[in-house]
């Protein structure tokens, strides 16, 4: 037995490999769990006291031998297979490109500006660090107006005439400071507002405002812009206006936008009503149109908010608007489809 161990090592030394593959089954052959190895050593009980000492010593210098040259051979093909490009195969496929999702705040988004623009809206942006001018006084929100307690503000503690905007209204007064009528444009952006987390409301999420300036604009023209938003995006169109109040619009309401209740996500989104409320809006208030350089007399205009984490979540069946800012791959893989 001994002798054929050794005919083994010489076996072994002298082993070349063209491939990974042959070395894997020579690997094996010796190595592997049911190798002639783990066979040696199983005999080894079986061998005369007096032989164990040599027995011992060739099965190990096979084991070694067989190790050493699985290693080298490995390294081998490694380098050549890397090195030389008389190894690569070009009718191989290529590694796949892993595809993104967009985000379902960004499908929305893009549904909506898709949804105005076919009506003549534009789009605009603004910073997200404001002033207390674009985000309240401008809006006829001046200091210590207690509507201003409306939206639980986010102030820079140094400099309280700096603030993280509560709502996209600020991006209106500054298209307003810099453009005349007529005006239609819509602001898509983050806002801030200092509120407890939950399901149903976050301390940051996105709305998109409208705002409409022109020579005898009228609540009739409000409300079918309204109609023709919803019914383009929800393909339903029940909505309601409920009497409301916001300091820059004047009459105001809330829009609400009748979904059904048909799912467990659709209750709990509405709060078992059925409806949900999507925004605020009204006619633009004369004296914003003012405070913006816009001559109050001649022209009116109105102006609507809508927040988009709501659609969003409308949308896309989502029952907790966390989902939308914890950047979980599992969530957003789901949105592959809808781009
Ligand atoms: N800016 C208001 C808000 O964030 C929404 C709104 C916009 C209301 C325009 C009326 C007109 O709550």
């Amino acid at each position: 037995m001994i002798d054929k161990i050794k005919e083994l090592i010489a076996e072994a030394e002298s082993f070349k490999a063209q491939s990974k593959e042959e070395v894997e089954a020579f690997r094996i052959k010796y190595l592997g769990k049911k190798g002639l190895l783990n066979d040696y050593f199983a005999e080894f009980k079986n061998v005369a006291n007096e032989q164990k000492k040599e027995f011992g010593q060739v099965i190990n210098q096979l084991k070694n031998t067989a190790q050493n040259k699985v290693n080298t051979l490995k390294e081998e093909l490694e380098n050549t297979s890397t090195d030389s490009l008389g190894n690569l195969d070009l009718s191989r496929p290529g590694e796949p490109i892993t595809l993104g999702a967009r985000h379902p705040i960004s499908i929305v988004k893009n549904d909506i500006i898709d949804i105005f623009s076919r009506i003549g809206f534009n789009v605009s942006e603004g910073p997200e660090i404001e002033d207390d001018w674009h985000n309240f006084t401008a809006l006829n929100l001046p200091e210590y107006h207690p509507a201003r307690d409306m939206q639980d503000t986010f102030f820079i503690q140094t400099n309280p005439d700096i603030l993280l905007r509560t709502h996209t209204s600020s991006v209106q007064v500054r298209y307003m400071e810099n453009n005349q009528p007529p005006i239609r444009t819509i602001s898509p952006g983050r806002v801030y507002r200092n509120e407890a987390i939950s399901a149903r409301s976050h301390c940051f999420f996105h709305q998109l405002e409208g705002l409409y300036i022109d020579k005898d604009v009228s609540f009739a023209d409000l409300k079918q812009t309204l109609q023709y938003f919803t019914t383009e995006l929800f393909g339903k169109a029940k909505i309601r206006l409920r009497p409301s109040y916001f300091p820059f619009t004047e009459p105001s309401a809330e829009v609400d936008v009748y979904w059904g209740l048909e799912t467990e996500t659709d209750y709990k989104i509405t709060k078992g009503t059925g409806w949900l409320e999507i925004g605020g809006c009204g006619m633009v208030d004369p004296n914003v149109l003012t405070n913006c350089g816009i001559d109050a007399n001649e022209y009116s205009g109105f102006a609507f908010g809508v927040g988009i984490d709501r659609i969003a979540m409308l949308l896309h069946q989502i029952s907790d608007i966390r989902l939308l800012s914890e950047n979980d791959i599992r969530f957003l893989d789901q949105f592959k489809s809808a781009l």
